[in-house]
């Protein structure tokens, strides 16, 4: 292949990866959006995924398709670069058209951001979205936000989607002070698996495949200072996944300094370094010793480690965990179920009611919400929310009511 080829080609691919509505939620990787397309189960379930993140603290988001009577359901959406849209027509071109397009939490904005785009890609699709859907910072009705409402129904207040192939079990609603917390979970029956949102993750010690496309968040964390260079291995790739999953579960985890900012400039601006993918040298962290025990307590080594990510327990469940309890209660009854598919992070993991039953029973066991070690600065913000009145002591009074 000439250069000019290879120019051509890349440039080809970026406009396919292109995201021009970023600038609305301004996540890394911003306006390219890589896709990660794979089969989860045969002929039933497939997952597209493309990161997003702040600062390099970048997790894979998924948008999940299922296969429903007539064609397909989207669960979870993800903004519609032409790369995604050309996966999901090569699936409408097997198994039907896409029906029905759901959001099914009403706080992850990670998630919500791109209905609108999403939902003009496919104009016949009937719109679900979970109840009490809330912006910030002012609520605004559906349709001020893009959303569709001749062809917006919502989920349990105006019936549910797929009823013959889908059982929706709702986790919530809590008010968490600013809006409500709430997802809506979907029992695929013919695959066996669970779908949520953010309620239950799985992490492995293997950083997401998604990442080979472009390891840079990765090398990026697995450094100590930064005049070191970005380095490719296994290893430097194991690593930064492991701090970016503390990262992304406790926010600034307890084994992470912050060094004084005559420190960061000492080791910013090295030859090699001076370029915006090293962010010129800038490197705000020092990890402290005993990180990687902290990791390990998150990450499974061989297979996925099931939980409830931490920053969902002390900071939307802290007060709450019988919700939470009741809706695993709810779980464990459903006999035929064998599989776990969220929106962040590895799937699909083994998730059978018996595993349910090990998880409530280790979560009622452990301290809930704890203060200590990692989660002091959960906590910190939790109580100055709550201190500040912006959260309420009983997310579920307004409930009751
Ligand atoms: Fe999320």
């Amino acid at each position: 292949m000439t250069n000019s080829n290879v120019e051509k080609t890349n440039t080809d691919l970026s406009s396919d990866q292109a995201w021009p509505w970023w600038p609305l939620l301004p996540l890394y990787p911003y306006g390219r959006r890589r896709t990660l397309f794979k089969e989860l189960i045969r002929d039933q379930v497939w997952s597209l995924e493309q990161l997003q993140g702040l600062y390099y603290v970048a997790v894979p988001v998924r948008l999940t398709v299922v296969k429903v009577d007539g064609g397909l359901m989207l669960f979870n959406p993800l903004p519609p670069t032409r790369e995604l849209l050309r996966e999901l027509d090569n699936l409408q071109e097997k198994h039907g058209p896409v029906l029905s397009i759901v959001l099914p939490t009403a706080s992850g904005l990670e998630h919500k951001i791109s209905l609108p785009a999403l939902t003009r890609s496919f104009p016949k699709a009937e719109v679900w979205v979970c109840p009490g859907q809330w912006s910030f910072p002012i609520s605004l009705p559906l349709s001020w936000l893009g959303i569709p409402r001749r062809r917006t129904r919502i989920l349990l207040e105006d019936g549910v989607p797929h009823k013959e192939s889908c059982e929706w079990l709702p986790l919530g609603p809590l008010d968490i002070g600013l809006g409500r917390f709430q997802e809506v979970a979907c029992f695929h029956t013919n695959s066996k698996s669970l779908l949520v949102t953010d309620a239950l993750v799985g992490i492995e010690s293997q950083p997401p495949a998604l990442f080979d496309l472009d390891p840079t968040p990765l090398l990026f964390h697995a450094r100590e200072r930064g005049d070191q260079p970005l380095v490719d291995s296994v290893s430097a790739r194991r690593k930064g996944w492991a701090r970016l999953v503390l990262f992304a579960s406790f926010l600034k985890p307890a084994n992470l300094s912050i060094p004084s900012i005559p420190e960061i400039l000492r080791n910013s601006f090295k030859p090699g370094l001076r370029n915006s993918r090293s962010h010129f040298g800038l490197y705000p962290f020092s990890w402290q010793k005993g990180w990687e025990d902290s990791a390990k307590e998150l990450i499974g080594e061989r297979t996925p480690l099931l939980q409830v990510a931490p920053v969902l327990e002390r900071l939307v469940f802290p007060r709450a965990k019988e919700v939470l309890i009741q809706w695993f209660d709810e779980l464990i009854s459903i006999k035929r179920m064998k599989w776990l598919i969220s929106a962040h992070h590895s799937a699909p993991i083994r998730f059978t009611p018996n595993q349910v039953r090990d998880l409530k029973s280790k979560l009622l066991k452990r301290p809930w919400a704890d203060s200590k070690g990692n989660w002091g600065f959960l906590d910190g913000v939790d109580k100055r929310l709550l201190k500040r009145g912006v959260v309420p002591q009983d997310p579920l009074k307004s409930f009751r009511d």
